[in-house]
């Protein structure tokens, strides 16, 4: 495989690129961090599993991002899977904001991340790894605290978001 740098013409066209990640369907999440007395969330869709044992998840962010310094220095995040009825949420987290968490519920976990209340699961996690990808970093974070509910998650496809519907219209799992 070749090596890619910023000044070669790139291997595909960005708006194919764009169009194909358009249609990868995704959990929303909140990934929130704390640095000191500052604490922040952004929203995020680039979130994976990648290990049960050790228990383990990766989170890809831009490093442009507030949160991707406060994850960095405090060594720390926690990724908050949203509900159906938090989309406001979405929206709010996905801008800058100078206190991001007045008016919103939420608690603070072992690490000092905040955790919001009423998603569907909440996985905490100290930072283990971190790789650069471009623009972003791939933050590889062991699981220390884990807490989940049962309700409907909040989907993002094609730029909008979603709800969740079985394909055999199976009733819903969560109720
Ligand atoms: C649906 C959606 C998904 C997003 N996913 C990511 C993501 O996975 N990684 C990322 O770095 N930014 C992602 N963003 C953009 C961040 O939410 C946005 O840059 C935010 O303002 C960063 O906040 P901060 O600078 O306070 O950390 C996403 C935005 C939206 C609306």
């Amino acid at each position: 495989m070749r090596p890619s740098s910023a000044t070669e013409k790139p291997p595909v066209d960005a708006a194919d690129f764009k169009a194909a990640m358009r249609v990868l369907a995704a959990s929303v999440t909140v990934i929130t961090s704390r640095r000191g007395d500052q604490l922040n969330g952004m929203t995020a869709t680039a979130v994976c599993s990648v290990s049960t044992a050790p228990p383990q998840i990766l989170a890809v962010v831009n490093r442009e991002t507030t949160s991707h310094g406060l994850i960095a220095d405090s060594g720390a995040f926690a990724v908050n899977i949203l509900a159906a009825h938090q989309q406001e949420l979405a929206g709010r987290f996905a801008r800058r904001l100078d206190r991001p968490f007045e008016d919103v519920a939420h608690g603070l976990g072992e690490t000092g991340c905040p955790l919001l209340a009423e998603a569907v699961a909440v996985i905490e996690c100290r930072l283990r790894e971190r790789h650069h990808a471009g623009t972003h970093t791939i933050f590889v974070g062991e699981v220390v605290g884990v807490s989940c509910r049962g309700a409907e998650p909040l989907l993002y496809f094609d730029g909008g978001y979603r709800r969740l519907a079985a394909a055999d219209g199976a009733p819903p799992s969560w109720r």
